[in-house]
């Protein structure tokens, strides 16, 4: 069992469950077009943080990482008209490339997409007590995971989930023979939720079009 298949059944799962009004073709075909890595999350995962955004009734979401907007917009979707992701983004052509995605799914109006470090960004949040949130989705820098857990919690609702992305790294989390910045990113976020008592936690693997990865999802108490 090898990538490739995995890829198939991704491709299957995609066929089969994802509406092509909700597949956001033009959204991947631009991120192509003007050179973005493709890192975005997969189609089944990019619905998954839909449903899961669905089932609490999140109406105000945290971004950190927009890339091309593809999980922003997966997560715009579930917000409602009068909801609100907010999405922070420190590379200026992706947020360009985000914005046009954005505009073109229609969902502009619930998407505040704020470009800088997100280290820069969340204090301003904080400032702003633009929280709290129902949701926060991290997925940018892997070393300031951490950080950046600890900033999601300080802006969650209790009963908020927070989503973490790339925290298997095809297993390096536990190879002790790796030890570049994401894959420490990956462990101390681990420690920190670990010895969090705000939260209830866990990871959970996943293989697909990414290769082997996971997300680690927890909810404040
Ligand atoms: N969530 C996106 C993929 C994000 S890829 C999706 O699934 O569609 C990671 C993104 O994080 C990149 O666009 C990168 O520019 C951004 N990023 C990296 N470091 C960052 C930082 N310090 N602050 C904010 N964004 C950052
Ligand atoms: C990378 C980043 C991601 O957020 C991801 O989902 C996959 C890969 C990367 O930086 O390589
Ligand atoms: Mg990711």
């Amino acid at each position: 069992m090898a990538e490739k298949d995995w890829i198939r059944v991704d491709d299957y799962i995609a066929a089969a469950l994802i509406s092509k009004d909700e597949s956001q073709e033009a959204t991947l075909a631009a991120n192509a077009r003007e050179n973005l890595p493709a890192i975005d999350v997969s189609p089944p995962q990019g619905k998954l943080l839909h449903l899961l955004a669905c089932a609490i009734g999140a109406k105000r979401i945290l971004e950190i990482g927009a890339l091309g907007g593809y999980s922003t917009i997966w997560l715009a979707r579930a917000v409602g008209d009068s909801g609100k992701v907010i999405s922070c983004e420190v590379d200026p052509r992706h947020a360009e490339v985000a914005r046009a995605n954005i505009a073109r799914e229609g969902v502009s109006a619930r998407v505040d997409l704020r470009v800088g470090a997100a280290l820069d960004l969340l204090p301003q949040l904080e400032a702003e007590r633009a929280g709290p949130f129902d949701l926060a989705f991290i997925d940018a820098d892997k070393p300031n995971n951490a950080a950046y857990f600890a900033f999601a919690l300080r802006l969650s609702r209790p009963g908020a989930l927070i989503i973490v992305d790339n925290v298997v790294r095809e297993g390096a989390v536990v190879d002790h023979s790796k030890t570049d910045g994401g894959v420490l990113g990956a462990r101390a976020l681990f420690d920190a939720v670990a010895a969090e008592g705000r939260v209830e936690a866990t990871a959970v693997q996943t293989v697909g079009a990414k290769g082997w990865d996971g997300f680690l999802i927890a909810r404040v108490r």
